[in-house]
């Protein structure tokens, strides 16, 4: 009978429903605080959470993109009229690639022994027998090739072995102007794997390929003057030609896809990804060297070194695709419901702390209870 009368009044008391006892408090001061508070909160979740950042809507990220470039313009160095083959590299028209603007040409250089830095005893080349460093620039510790130790004294030179004639990086050239007038057209399409949505940019252009890219009359051609380019990144041409740069195209896609998919479009930017380099001399710009192998009669292998100076182009795509999605609208308005109850708190240390009659306040909200002799009512029959 015990356990029996037990079981049901843990059952009497499980079926039960417990509220707040609040404590109602006329005062207009605190009211309007609390009321402000609760304006805030809400206007934070409706006009923020909701309206800028979109919380009730699902984000896709992971966008996938292709881009292949290409280069059109003719331009002239040292007398050679240049096309395309000839300046960009490398050739397969990929989203990072370089206009090359100077050339410098070493012809004919066989592997032999060539002169280095001055010396007159075998000692002097010695010393630097272990160094590694190679193709050292004109301003820079480092040789041609490996040096062997010997001492041509009959020349006053150091010997090293290597590619010779060795270059001469410090002849002046001047850089094909002519690149500030090239044209880049960038084919890129995107998909979003999550909702299934493809875009391209030749969608919407009138005549994606004739048309000049201007970030207000034609915002969505796909073909880009270098020179309007440099104009935004605030490239000194002059400078870039002769030292080369590097410079970042960017592609964002922010698609509402709420909303019509046709408004789904590239929006485009530049920067210049060599800024923090600026101020530096010896990182200054940018250049690569490559060379074109031949042979002579007898089979003896010759090569041509060109050390170019060039502007490295860098197609980022970045995207972001939204759609209505039931779970994180939930959550966020299960949050702004929640987080209106914070003007309470706030509004509680107020009265509790600072306003007059705090005390009397503080008998009100919390009744203090003796602890007494626990009790527990059986029901008898
Ligand atoms: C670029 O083109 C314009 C107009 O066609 C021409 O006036 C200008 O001289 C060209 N610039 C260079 C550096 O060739």
């Amino acid at each position: 009978v015990i356990m029996a009368s037990l079981g049901w009044s843990c059952m009497t008391s499980f079926l039960t429903y417990e509220t707040n006892k609040s404590v109602v408090v006329k005062s207009w001061s605190v009211g309007i605080i609390n009321r402000l508070v609760q304006l805030m909160i809400i206007s934070y979740f409706v006009g923020y959470v909701f309206l800028y950042e979109r919380a009730y809507q699902e984000a896709d990220t992971a966008i996938e993109s292709s881009v292949i470039t290409k280069v059109k313009g003719f331009g002239k160095l040292e007398n050679n009229v240049m096309d395309v083959a000839d300046y960009i590299y490398p050739p397969q028209g990929e989203g990072v690639f370089s206009i090359i603007t100077t050339v410098i040409t070493t012809h004919n250089q066989f592997q032999g022994i060539c002169p280095e830095f001055n010396c007159s005893t075998n000692a002097e080349c010695t010393k630097h027998l272990n160094s590694v460093l190679t193709n050292g620039e004109s301003n820079r510790q480092g040789w041609w090739g490996i040096i062997t130790g010997v001492c041509n004294t009959s020349v006053g030179t150091c010997e090293s072995e290597g590619w010779c004639p060795a270059e001469d990086d410090s002849v002046k050239i001047k850089p094909m102007a002519e690149f500030v007038n090239f044209t880049i057209y960038i084919k890129n399409s995107i998909r979003f794997p999550l909702y299934n949505v493809t875009r391209w940019v030749i969608d919407k252009a009138p005549n994606p390929k004739k048309c000049i890219h201007d970030r207000i009359s034609n915002s969505l051609c796909p073909v880009f003057r270098v020179g309007d380019i440099l104009n935004q990144t605030t490239h000194n041409v002059t400078e870039l030609a002769e030292k080369g740069g590097e410079i970042g195209i960017n592609i964002e896609w922010m698609c509402n896809l709420d909303q019509d998919v046709e408004l789904c479009l590239p929006k485009y930017s530049f920067t210049k990804l060599d800024a923090p380099f600026e101020k530096s001399k010896i990182s200054k710009g940018y250049n690569f060297r490559f060379a074109k192998y031949y042979k002579t009669a007898d089979g003896t292998e010759f090569r041509t070194l060109h050390k170019a100076y060039a502007v490295r182009f860098e197609v980022k795509v970045t995207g972001t695709a939204r759609k209505f999605s039931l779970i994180p609208t939930v959550i966020n308005v299960m949050a702004a419901l929640t987080s209106i109850g914070m003007g309470t708190i706030l509004c509680d240390i107020i009265l509790l702390n600072c306003l007059k009659g705090a005390q009397q306040y503080k008998e009100k909200k919390f009744e203090e209870v003796g602890l007494k002799r626990s009790t527990v009512r059986v029901k008898s029959e």
